[in-house]
């Protein structure tokens, strides 16, 4: 029986493109993720869009001088074409206010808010809040920054500090200065509705106490979530206000006049997008769009979420707060967060910026590189615990030395030596000795051991098996120097080639998920049928006398002086 799998990314604000950091963070594990679910045949959908609502995007386009639905919808679409040009495959990409999703996400957004309104979790409150006189309007979010009132970083915005992740009142902040006008905002009161979090502190910590242990299928979650979110609850969750002074966004669905010119907060409609995309994918593909609660309401789901840290508060104890409010909907069954990805310029690491222009835009960086070596890069330097860094330098060299010089030199030596000497044909199996089987063995071995780090989302970790399978193939094929052996015992020759044609079919499964591209080449190369590539199938040998296709080189050499790839 198939398993079920709601999978998840953070979704981007449409306010700007993606650089490598992001897709480090939140997108290539879930893709890597789910390409070895579907590979194993579980039932899985892929959800992810872009944060469109909120003061982010209002931000920039005033900066960019254009109407904020114009901007949205075009980094929507820059998104999609970037994601889909580093095989990252979503079954779904929505937008919270994208035409073709903006109706469905304000229906279950505001029902969401309905629900919980209904139960009495709010609480309607008129309090003072900052507002900017020159500018005339209210300051929420990142129309606001000041000091943390939580660790000092002086750059905090008017709802969360990047720095320490924590979340806050705008009025506690420090030194608050308006983004509008630069100025100091004055105190003035304003109505808002408050989500009761502090209700959900005891079962939130047991739901999270109990990720400290494998759960059904699932691993305990990463320290880092647990640690902090436990964290959080230790000091109290205070009331945090769920709706905005602003016109951009879901409006708040209550008749009554203090919810006049107000919208939902950018962090409750958000997650609600995971919701509502997937409804929206429903109705796109046969018709019902309630069929989104067989993912988001059956406890035969497991719904995944793949975050960059500083997401963690949100989906870790806001979002399933908002889930047990709302009372119909699962809880996760896993967020796996990852650190963020520094880069490393000469001898420095610096967190990537648009400000600082540091950023290595992945569409421009896709102009010059296959993807294939960036996915392999970002998942081999994974910021699965701590922080690391991108080195331009470390990943032309690894692509060279371990891509093209492990991986992509066993694949094409095997391949174009049975071109050459065995006529493309996969050769007859005589007697296999105790290093044949040893090898073939080790396919198996490394399949079972990828297969339970990736259970346990360590991506680095599977990668790493399948990089020791590729080294230990090349020193299985120098040692057993077919080169020599062809000629003075034909059929013993053919037995090597026949397991190292059964090697790279292993390979060719197994790197699939990592490396889609490649994976595709070599089952071309293996002349393979399209779809043929399933994890149980690893190990299925190829028929002696099976014909292969045309050998051509896997991966290519990069040069760092000129940063341009050479053929
Ligand atoms: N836009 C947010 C960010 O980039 C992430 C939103 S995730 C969601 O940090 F769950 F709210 F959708
Ligand atoms: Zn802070």
């Amino acid at each position: 029986m198939a398993r079920r799998f709601l999978v998840t990314s953070g979704l981007p604000y449409s306010n700007g493109r993606l650089h490598v950091g992001h897709l480090a963070g939140a997108y290539l594990p879930a893709d890597i993720f789910v390409r070895y679910l579907r590979s194993k045949g579980e039932d899985v959908l892929f959800v992810c869009g872009s944060d469109d609502n909120g003061v982010a995007s209002l931000m920039s386009a005033r900066k960019e001088g254009v109407p904020v639905q114009d901007l949205v919808t075009r980094y929507n679409a820059f998104q999609k074409e970037d994601f889909s040009r580093v095989g990252v495959e979503f079954d779904v990409y929505g937008g919270t206010h994208h035409p073709d999703f903006v109706e469905m996400h304000e229906r279950i957004s505001q029902g969401f808010f309905r629900s919980i309104h209904e139960k009495g979790f709010f609480e309607k409150k008129t309090s003072k809040q900052l507002y900017d006189v020159e500018a005339k309007q209210f300051l929420p979010d990142r129309y606001v920054e000041g000091t943390c009132p939580n660790c000092g970083n002086p750059d905090a915005h008017g709802d969360q500090c990047d720095r320490c992740g924590s979340t806050y009142d705008q009025i506690e902040l420090i030194d608050p200065k308006s983004t509008v006008t630069g100025t100091t905002p004055e105190l003035r009161e304003t109505t808002h509705w408050y989500l009761r979090l502090g209700e959900f502190e005891t079962p939130l910590r047991e739901w999270l106490e109990a990720k400290r242990e494998p759960h059904g299928d699932q691993p305990a979650w990463r320290d880092t979530v647990l640690n902090f979110a436990l964290g959080q609850i230790k000091q109290g969750l205070p009331e945090r206000a769920m709706t905005r002074d602003l016109h951009w966004g879901v409006p708040v669905p209550l008749d009554d006049p203090d919810a006049e010119g107000k919208v939902l907060y950018v962090w409750f409609d958000a997650p609600i997008g995971y919701v509502s995309f997937t409804a929206q994918h429903c109705a796109d593909h046969g018709g019902d769009w309630k069929e989104y609660e067989r993912w988001w309401k059956d406890s035969e789901t497991r719904i995944v979420h793949f975050i960059g840290e500083d997401n963690t508060v949100f989906h870790a104890l806001t979002w399933p707060a908002m889930m047990q409010a709302e009372g119909s909907y699962q809880l996760p069954a896993q967020v796996v967060a990852n650190s963020f990805l520094n880069v490393k310029l000469g001898d420095t690491e610096e967190k990537f910026s648009k400000s600082r222009g540091n950023a290595v835009w992945l569409g421009e960086f896709l102009n010059e590189f296959d993807p294939d070596p960036l996915r392999y890069y970002l998942t081999a330097i994974a910021p699965e615990s701590a922080r690391t860094a991108f080195d331009l330098a470390d990943l032309v060299q690894r692509n060279n030395s371990e891509l093209l010089g492990a991986l992509g030199n066993y694949v094409n030596r095997t391949l174009t030596f049975l071109q050459r000497f065995y006529e493309g044909v996969v050769p007859e199996v005589g007697e296999r000795d105790e290093r044949d089987l040893a090898q073939l063995a080790r396919v198996a071995e490394t399949q079972a051991s990828m297969e339970k780090n990736l259970d346990a989302y360590r991506f680095k970790a599977a990668l790493g098996d399948l990089m020791a399978l590729a080294r230990e193939t090349n020193a299985y094929f120098n040692d057993k120097e077919p080169w020599k052996v062809r000629k003075t015992d034909p059929a013993a020759g053919g037995t090597i080639l026949n397991v190292c044609a059964q090697t790279v079919k292993g390979l060719a499964v197994l790197m699939a998920p990592f490396l889609p591209y490649s994976a595709e080449v070599t089952r071309e190369m293996l002349a393979l049928p399209e779809g043929s590539l399933r994890w149980q199938d690893a190990t299925v040998e190829l028929p002696s006398g099976h014909v292969l296709g045309e050998p051509r080189l896997l991966f290519r050499q990069y040069e760092l002086s000129e940063e341009q790839p050479t053929d």
